[in-house]
């Protein structure tokens, strides 16, 4: 009997760390091509990804990043398809919410290929973000739909979704259990930045919302600069452009450094006193690690992190995050809300036809 092939398309940097755990977990029993769409680019923020994850490079890379949502979602979409026509895979696999996403289910959905969605059903309730548009159409047109916690099997169901969908666990969780050891032993970025456990803040900001409005970006960086702790900020390009192009000035307690490898985020936010963000994935891996986490955002798709304690929403308020920052410390207990750790090892069995 011939190998089920599987047409993996990921473009953007927390994918490739989502897929590695997957793409394990299919081994050889699947034939899986990988697509990178090019939405992420450059070393820093995609080949880093691949060599440490230790990820196979792609089979296909479309080169499509950069340009409007429209031009690069569209230029996606057209060699998606092309490659579609030319692989007749078994599934399309996709991860998350970005651009890449969205291009990938909808050249699965006109070419009638079933799609496979890993983080279905995870909901801001927020129109205005780009993420918001593309993982509600994606799950519209999934067959199957891989959740990470139970509030997305719910936001699935409200909107009508019950057949196809799995409650696995989460993959970032997967990612995690198998990463951290090999950063613990690889990274050198706390001497090479001369931080000490506790001794700093991690600060991310990368959303449209926060980068593409001065006032907002603007609010972050005073409020960064005004925390009585050093501020590791590495900035991703849209952020670093912002900040240039708008004239921000930054703190001199806050240390903008080039984006990071994921196992140089590991280590950060494993030895940080608290984390600041805007970012999804580490909202969870802050959770995970047993790091408190303000998110810079008035809304989370991670909602259990914020009923556990381990999570406040600020917003760019400077007040309220410092508030946070001086007086929250969470006691609580941290729950399995993420599964097991092994999400992967579920989707395997799931796309083998062993789970129904
Ligand atoms: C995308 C996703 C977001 C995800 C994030 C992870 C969408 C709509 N957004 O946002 O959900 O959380 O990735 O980081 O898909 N750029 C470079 N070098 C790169 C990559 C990007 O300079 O390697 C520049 C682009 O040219 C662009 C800007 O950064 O000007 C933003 O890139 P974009 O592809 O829009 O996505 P992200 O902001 O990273």
């Amino acid at each position: 009997m011939s190998l089920k092939t599987i047409c993996t398309v990921m473009g953007a940097r927390p994918q490739f760390i989502k897929a590695a755990p997957v793409s394990r977990a299919l081994g050889t029993s699947f034939r899986e091509i990988l697509v990178h769409t090019g939405q992420h680019y450059d070393y820093g923020m995609s080949d880093v990804f691949f060599q440490e994850m230790e990820m196979r490079p792609p089979d296909f890379n479309l080169g499509a990043g950069g340009g409007t949502h429209g031009e690069q979602t569209g230029r996606m979409l057209v060699e998606i398809e092309k490659i579609l026509d030319s692989v007749k895979p078994d599934y399309v696999l996709v991860y998350g919410d970005t651009n890449s996403t969205l291009a990938g289910a909808l050249a699965a959905a006109k070419a009638q290929i079933p799609l496979a969605h890993v983080e279905a059903g995870l909901r801001s309730y927020n129109r205005a973000m780009p993420e918001e548009i593309n993982r509600v159409l994606t799950d519209h047109v999934s067959s199957l739909l891989f959740c990470p916690t139970d509030a997305a099997v719910e936001n699935l169901s409200k909107e009508g979704i019950t057949k196809g969908v799995h409650r696995v666990g989460d993959v970032m969780y997967d990612a995690l259990l198998y990463n951290l050891a090999s950063a613990r032993k690889r990274s050198t970025i706390l001497d090479s930045l001369g931080l000490e456990k506790g001794s700093y803040a991690l600060a991310t900001v990368h959303r449209a919302a926060n980068t593409d409005d001065p006032a907002r970006m603007t609010a972050i960086l005073n409020a960064l600069g005004l925390l009585p702790t050093r501020v590791i900020f590495p900035a991703h390009p849209r952020t670093r452009k912002m900040i240039r192009e708008a004239g921000l000035s930054v703190s001199s307690n806050v240390v903008m450094v080039e984006p990071v490898g994921h196992f140089d985020v590991l280590i950060l936010q494993e030895n940080a006193n608290c984390i600041l963000t805007d970012s999804g994935g580490m909202q969870k891996e802050a959770y995970l690690l047993g790091v408190r986490c303000i998110t810079l955002r008035e809304e989370t798709e991670w909602v259990e992190t914020v009923e556990a304690d381990w999570n406040k929403l600020t917003g760019v308020d400077g007040n309220a995050i410092r508030s946070a920052f001086d007086g929250w410390h969470p006691a609580g207990e941290r729950p399995a809300l993420y599964g097991d750790g092994q999400a992967a090892e579920k989707i395997f069995q799931i796309l083998s036809g062993n789970v129904l």
